[in-house]
């Protein structure tokens, strides 16, 4: 139970006293100290009904807003729930597609990427058979460089060694000198019927290899001779990339078979493509051109303009790496 405050204490102390003098009046019949008294009891009496109302006046007030600020805290609970409720939802939609995008794209490239290793099995076990057909073709006198990689690869070895056992090829000429040149060497010497071999090489370090092992092949005589032939500039209008000087080959007559394996493609855009232009003057008719490394980009325009401008060269044969083009007769 609260207890009266100080200033209740002091009305209820004060009405007392009013209401005792206003009793001593009655009974002194002092009716106009009575009447004042009641009068001053009906104000107080007033004032506290007054006071009482204004207080629960201001409880009212304060209860509505209250219930006002509650209101707006609810309404501010319900906006912020809804908002983080709509964005979680976006972002999960959001994360699904990406994830199935992803998925779906992972999928792909693993598909891809295990078709690739497919592939180069399969071309490594069909290199691994061409090599084993050629050694068994020849009694090599030496260890053979590798195949591959810088080399013509072993399936493009094969192709080449059984064109020129087949064909009456006598002059061939190869840009870019190495292991191909040692292969082709046994290949003349087990035909039998003679021919030569131009290797020209803008290496000089890389020509004194190949020279070097065709010596330990037993080829000192031939029928395979490898010249240094340095890039120059300018051997052809219009086209910058250096090619091989035009002094290596001024001699060569008659080529039946042109092996296209050089200049490196680091010796700038489309560095293979003056052979035809340069050489075209001195192919024999029928004359086969074989073009390594031919699906690169630069290879294939280098063969779509020759194929545009020389008349008569057509595709003949096609290996992974290599085109045969020929020149009608
Ligand atoms: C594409 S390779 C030509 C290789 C050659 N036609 C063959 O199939 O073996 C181009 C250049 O590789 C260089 N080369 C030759 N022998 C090499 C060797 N043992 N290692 C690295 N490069 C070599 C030569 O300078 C050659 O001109």
């Amino acid at each position: 139970m609260r207890l009266p405050s100080h200033k209740l204490l002091l009305a209820a102390g004060v009405v007392g006293v009013v209401l005792a003098v206003g009793l001593v009046a009655a009974i002194a019949d002092n009716t106009g100290l009575a009447l004042v008294c009641v009068l001053l009891i009906q104000s107080a009496a007033l004032l506290a009904v007054v006071d009482t109302r204004r207080r629960q006046g201001g409880l009212a007030d304060k209860v509505t807003n209250h219930a006002a600020a509650l209101k707006r805290v609810d309404r501010t609970i319900a906006n912020v729930s809804q908002r983080v409720v709509t964005e979680a939802r976006a972002s999960e939609k959001a994360l699904r597609t990406e994830f199935a995008g992803n998925r779906a794209d992972l999928r792909d490239r693993l598909g891809r990427t295990r078709k690739g290793i497919e592939r180069t099995l399969d071309l490594r076990v069909q290199d691994i058979e061409a090599m084993i057909q050629l050694s068994d073709r020849f009694e090599l006198r030496a260890a053979m460089p590798p195949s591959g990689r810088w080399a013509l690869n072993a399936g493009g070895l094969l192709k080449l060694v059984d064109l020129v056992e087949r064909h009456p090829i006598r002059t061939i000429v190869e840009l870019g000198s190495g292991t191909s040149t040692l292969w082709l060497s046994y290949a003349l010497e087990r035909r039998g019927t003679g021919g030569r071999i131009i290797s020209l090489d803008h290496d000089q370090h890389f020509a004194g290899i190949t020279r070097a092992e065709l010596v330990a092949h037993g080829f000192a005589e031939g029928p395979a001779e490898v010249r240094d032939a340095p890039l120059v500039e300018g051997v052809i209008d219009g086209h910058d990339t250096p090619w091989y000087d035009p002094a290596s080959f001024q001699d060569v007559e008659g080529i039946d078979l042109l092996i296209v394996d050089g200049p490196p493609m680091a010796s700038g855009g489309l560095a293979r493509y003056p052979a035809l232009p340069m050489l075209l003057s001195r192919l024999a008719p029928g004359a086969i051109v074989v073009v390594d490394d031919a699906p690169r980009p630069d290879e294939q325009e280098m063969m779509r303009r020759w194929l545009a401008d020389v008349p008569g060269l057509g595709r003949v044969d096609q290996t992974e790496r290599q085109v045969f083009l020929a020149l009608g007769e």
